[in-house]
Order: C-alpha cells, then sequence, then structure tokens
C-alpha cells in the first residue's frame, strides 16, 4: 500500500487549479444509463472511485472510452445487475438503482457493505422506488427492484439527520421515465443534486426545483444522448482554503465555484482569516490573526460534513477552544485519534469535539481511515514539526486528484512512497 511522506514546516503560496466534483459526476454517469444514445461528459475527474463507477457501467454493458476528463459512454444494451465484487468497493454504486429502474424497471444491486464513517441506510432510497411502485426485496445480500410501470407519486425524502443527496438523485433518475408526475418534498439541495437535475434536463427530462427542498418531475417516455461539463468540487476547494489557512502566505484556488462555498469562506473569516474572491477563484491570505470557532455540520447551504474533519486539523493549532458539531454522520471522527498522535488535544464526546488549539503538532505516523480523515492528516502535517508519514493513502485517492502534486506547487514537501 502506498504511503505519503508530509515534510513539515512549509509555506504555502500561488494558484492552485480545482478540479471536477466526484459527487458530482458519480450520479451523472450512473445517469448516462437512462438512455441508448451517447452521452459525453467533461471534467470528469481522475480518481479511484470514479473508476469504479465506470467499471460497473461496464461491467452493465455500457461502452466507455475516456481521454483527459472527458468520458464518452454509450449504454445502448444493457444488463440490470451489478454484482458484489464490483459494487463492494464504493457506496456510491447505489446510484445505478434508480437508472436502472427508470429504464429497465429492474435492478439487482449487491447492499453496500459498512463504511467507516458510520452506519449509511439506504432506507430512504429504497421508500422512493416503493413509492414509485416497485417491488423491493431485500435477499442475499442484493437489493431486488422489479416493477411492471413506475407512476408520479408524492415523496417525502427528510430523514432523521435530514435530506439525503444520493437518495435524491436515485429517486429523480427513477422518476425522469416515470408515469405522471412525481414530487419530492424533503428533497437535498446541495450543488451536486442541481448538476445532475441540469444534466437531466439536458437528456430531455422536464424537472422543476431543482436546488429547494421540493423537487418536481414529470414524467417523459425517453431520455437522448447529451453532453455535460460537471461543477467544480467544492470540497477539494475548500480543502485547499484551509491548506492556505494552516500554512499559507497566500493561497489561490481557481476554476472553482464560490458560491458554492458559502459557509466555508465564512467560518474561515470568522476564525479571523481574510479571503477575497471572483467569478471564478477565491484568494486566502492569513494575517496572524485567529479566533476559536463553533461549528455545526447541516445539509447544505450549511456547513458541509465533508470538510468537517479539515477544519479540526485547522482548529487543533489555533489559540483558544472550538467546538465541533457532527450532525450529518454524528460518528465521523475517525481522524480524532490519529490528530492526537501528532499532539493535538481533543475532547470527543457523542457527536461533537472540543479541540483546544495548541502552538504546534509534530509529525507521526497516522493512519488514513476515510477519504477527508485522510486530507485532513495531510493539511494537519503541513506546518508540524518533523514529518508525518501516513499509511493507507488509498482513501486519500478516492477523491483527492494528485492532492500530493497539487500541494507541491504550492511549496509542501510531499513524498509518496509506492509499496
Ligand atoms: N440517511 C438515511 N437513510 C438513507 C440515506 C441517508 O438515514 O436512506 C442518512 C445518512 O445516514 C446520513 C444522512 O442521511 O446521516 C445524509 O446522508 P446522505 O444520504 O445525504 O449521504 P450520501 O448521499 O450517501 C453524499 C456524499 C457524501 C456526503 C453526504 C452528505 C456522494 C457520493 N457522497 O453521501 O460524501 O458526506 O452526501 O453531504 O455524493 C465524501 O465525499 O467524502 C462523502 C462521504
Amino acid at each position: 500500500m502506498d504511503k505519503i511522506l508530509v515534510h513539515g514546516g512549509v509555506r504555502l503560496d500561488g494558484e492552485v487549479r480545482i478540479g471536477g466534483s466526484k459527487n458530482s459526476a458519480l450520479p451523472i454517469l450512473a445517469a448516462t444509463l437512462l438512455t441508448k444514445e451517447k452521452c459525453v461528459i467533461d471534467r470528469i475527474p481522475d480518481l479511484s472511485d470514479i473508476h469504479y463507477m465506470l467499471t460497473i457501467l461496464g461491467r452493465l454493458g455500457c461502452e466507455v472510452e475516456r481521454a483527459s476528463g472527458v468520458v464518452q459512454i454509450r449504454a445502448e444494451k444493457i444488463l440490470t445487475e451489478a454484482p458484489y465484487d464490483i459494487v463492494r468497493k464504493m457506496r456510491a454504486s447505489v446510484c445505478v438503482l434508480g437508472p436502472l429502474l427508470g429504464r429497465e424497471k429492474a435492478a439487482k444491486v449487491s447492499l453496500p457493505g459498512g463504511c467507516v464513517i458510520g452506519d449509511r441506510p439506504i432506507d430512504l432510497h429504497l421508500k422512493g422506488f416503493e413509492a414509485l411502485g416497485a417491488k423491493v426485496t431485500v435477499k442475499g445480500g442484493d437489493i431486488i427492484l422489479e416493477a411492471t410501470q413506475l407512476k408520479g407519486t408524492r415523496i417525502n425524502l427528510r430523514g432523521r439527520n435530514g435530506p439525503t443527496v444520493l437518495g435524491t438523485g436515485n429517486i429523480m433518475m427513477a422518476a425522469v421515465l416515470a408515469d405522471g408526475t412525481t414530487d419530492i418534498e424533503g428533497a437535498a439541495e446541495e450543488p451536486e443534486v442541481i448538476d445532475l437535475a441540469n444534466f437531466l434536463t439536458a437528456m430531455g427530462a422536464r424537472i422543476s426545483g431543482a436546488g429547494t427542498q421540493h423537487i418536481q418531475i414529470e414524467g417523459v417516455d425517453e431520455l437522448h444522448g447529451a453532453n455535460h461539463t460537471v461543477i467544480p468540487d467544492r470540497i477539494e476547494a475548500g480543502t485547499f482554503l484551509v491548506a492556505g489557512a494552516i500554512a499559507g502566505n497566500q493561497v489561490t484556488i481557481t476554476r472553482c465555484e464560490p458560491k458554492h462555498l458559502g459557509s466555508v469562506i465564512e467560518a474561515l473569516k470568522n476564525a479571523g482569516f481574510e479571503l477575497s474572491h471572483t467569478t471564478d477563484t477565491v484568494t486566502i491570505s492569513p494575517n496572524g490573526f485567529r479566533r476559536p470557532l463553533h461549528i455545526e455540520t447541516l445539509p447544505y447551504p450549511g456547513f458541509p460534513t465533508d470538510m468537517q474533519a479539515q477544519f479540526c486539523a485547522m482548529l487543533a493549532t489555533m489559540n483558544g477552544t472550538s467546538v465541533v458539531t457532527e450532525t450529518v454522520f454524528p460518528h465521523r471522527f475517525m481522524h480524532v485519534s490519529e490528530l492526537k498522535r501528532m499532539g493535538a488535544v481533543i475532547d470527543l464526546s457523542a457527536h461533537r469535539a472540543t479541540i483546544h488549539g495548541v502552538e504546534r503538532l509534530s509529525g507521526a505516523p497516522v493512519m488514513a481511515s476515510d477519504l477527508r480523515a485522510s486530507a485532513a492528516l495531510v493539511l494537519a502535517a503541513l506546518p508540524a514539526d518533523g514529518i508525518t508519514e501516513i499509511n493507507r493513502v488509498y482513501h486519500i485517492d478516492r477523491g483527492y486528484e494528485a492532492i500530493d502534486e497539487k500541494l507541491n506547487s504550492l511549496g509542501a514537501h510531499i513524498e509518496r512512497v509506492k509499496s
């Protein structure tokens, strides 16, 4: 397994370009199953999760061609079964369920396994499919969906921890080819849901309200091929802003969408950093003045759970006591014990971390546990004393395109050691 060595004590300076959004690209690639015609998707990031999704589409019978960020897919004849050996590697495999049910009125996909960020049920996805008229069976580790016809209906997708992002996408993808109108209440408002709705609309779907809690879908008979460019990755963007906050003289992220970063920019400003933006860049200029923070993760437009670990890393070296409350995935604190190995002082109770900032962290061997936790460890290591050895970096390659090279281009000193 590859590992990363971060030589600490560097200052970052310069510009870094943000890639296409992983969490937009995954359901958009799945949505290409809805038509027999060719779709061309641009700005697909080079990530292992994307590779898994393209492998699944290939096994379902799609013709897939990929060249420098552009993926062409033709799903002329497709199968409806995605077996465990290919779907187990990525929870987002569940987003093929909606398009398979929508187009073929049948799907058999293995249930995703456990996830280190906590229990990740898909009951809301299944409730939505049932409401549209599908028979849902869970048997032998597989989810089996069958329908003779899908009928538009009213569905509330709000769960106990808020709306579901992939669940909203899945139900939209099943409903675009249903008879009649589907009203989704309690829909996720994330920009990735809007991006998927825009792609489906380009394919001929009739969708209104994406980006609000109420999405309305008028079913159509069939969809056609379309071209689409994926939105910039707001979590990669936020991660590089935190890198600038932790270790930057001045860092500018380019080709990003500042309006998707509202709560992250606000939190950084509240912590005392200076930020400015243009239409597609954001610059962070640390100015020596720092304030501890109280943040709570929430569905969009609230502070993203996918930025929680990176903020914990930042707050661990800022004077004062900060409190971070996780409401979306209450057990998503695997990074805390690793940050403590680097000298961070953090009390964890239930779904809350109380962080007592220290002057400096020190390098240590640490273990990446999930994607965002791994990013947090890289960030914490940048200003730390000595070398931090981060093991199991395959987690980071799932969602960050060449994070080591991008940080090195800003002045970091990171080595990747191949196993
Ligand atoms: N939930 C249910 N039932 C369901 C579905 C979700 O109770 O059927 C709960 C979850 O347990 C959680 C909350 O609802 O407490 C929100 O989960 P959601 O379904 O929104 O998560 P997701 O759609 O599976 C996506 C992102 C995650 C991101 C979350 C929240 C993708 C591929 N994944 O997951 O991204 O954390 O939304 O914003 O889009 C990451 O990129 O590191 C990542 C984990």
